[in-house]
């Protein structure tokens, strides 16, 4: 049993969101509760052929641990070579392997999502990589199924099982659902009461309530939480603090916000494979804009950030800002604390 999963914890994941959930932004959630990581896929083959971009996706802070790294390719030669090569130049807790990604960039390869349509290949994939990972465990992610006609979760619990996949995440929709739609928890839990694999639930999960519920109504042994922790790595806190205590902590000030906000973007400017942006943060703005999401006047806001150049300009704008919303701030905060 992974250590995270053992009896009694329930651990909160981080999804891995390509282009988001970069080591800076992985390290905001930890610091606020998130329990577990993994980084944001990497190709097998740009990892076979040394590109370094792709070994830049792997790094890690030891503070960070248990932190999975993930892989995504077509053929299990390919995928079994990347994830030995990780497992001995990383060491990660754990390598994850998609089968999710409904991307066509992906999904033309064979990789990703479009294993769901060949259940004995992926399972494969993923024989042939816990065959030849010796020292760390190897999980998967899959989505339920290709389309609404080709549910395969069910079908292929067994068979990652038998190859010696050790958890098992659970996005609760088929690859033809995208990102929208509601994810099929009904299937995730009845899934989870009839394994002993640990299954990770993932689609959709906003608040504590919706934890609570899972955590203690289900089998699911955990949860994993995507796009509402993109521009709110607080929520682990105060799904945290809730399942603990029963009550929600208050929200982050707007001066805390801000705050990340800043020390985020100098992380990421400073990071060695951003040196030839120059310091000009306009490759970064999707990356902002998300943490600013629900701030006041956000959406003035988020018309401002997407004309902003430099860092000096994103304290300018930060600046001002909060001259013109710290009253509102402390008014909000006032009335959380009142409740
Ligand atoms: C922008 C974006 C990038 C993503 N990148 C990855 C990825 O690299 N690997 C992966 O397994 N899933 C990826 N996902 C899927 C998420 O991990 C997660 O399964 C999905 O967003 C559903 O969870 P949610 O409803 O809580 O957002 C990505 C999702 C988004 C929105």
């Amino acid at each position: 049993m992974l250590p995270w999963l053992k009896e009694g914890k329930f651990p909160l994941y981080l999804a891995p969101m390509a282009g988001f959930t970069d080591l800076a932004y992985r390290q905001l959630c930890k610091d606020e509760g998130a329990d577990v990581l993994i980084t944001e896929f990497a190709m097998s083959d740009s990892i076979n052929r040394d590109i370094p971009e792709a070994w830049a996706l792997t790094e890690f802070h030891e503070s960070q641990r248990p932190m999975g790294i993930q892989i995504f390719g077509a053929t299990p030669e390919s995928m079994a070579k990347a994830a030995h090569r990780i497992e001995e130049r990383c060491r990660p807790d754990f390598i994850d392997l998609n089968f999710g990604c409904p991307s066509e960039k992906v999904t033309c390869q064979m990789a990703g999502a479009s294993l769901l349509k060949t259940p004995r290949e992926l399972t494969r994939i993923a024989a042939e990589v816990v065959k030849e990972v010796k020292s760390i465990p190897v999980t998967a992610k899959i989505r339920t199924g290709w389309d609404e006609e080709n549910i395969v979760a069910d079908q292929l619990v067994p068979m990652l099982q038998d190859v010696g996949i050790q958890a098992l995440t659970i996005h609760g929709r088929t690859k033809v659902q995208g990102y929208s739609g509601e994810p099929d928890w009904d299937l995730i839990k009845s899934i989870a009461a009839s394994t002993s694999l640990p299954i990770i639930g993932n689609g959709n999960i906003r608040n504590s309530a919706q934890v609570h519920e899972i955590m203690t109504q289900s089998n699911v042994s955990g949860v994993m939480i995507g796009r509402a922790a993109l521009g709110y790595p607080w929520l682990f806190r105060e799904i945290k603090t809730h399942l603990e205590t029963g009550h929600t902590p208050p929200p982050p000030t707007l001066q805390h916000r801000w705050k990340t906000i800043l020390d985020y973007a100098h992380q990421l400017a400073s990071r060695p494979e951003n040196a030839h942006f120059e310091g000009k943060i306009m490759w970064m703005r999707s990356k902002i804009v998300k943490l600013t999401k629900d701030m006041h006047g956000s959406k003035n806001l988020r018309l401002e950030l997407n004309q902003t150049e430099t860092l000096d300009q994103l304290h300018e704008i930060s600046k001002q800002h909060l001259e013109r919303y710290s009253h509102a701030d402390v008014v909000i905060q006032e009335r959380f604390r009142r409740r």
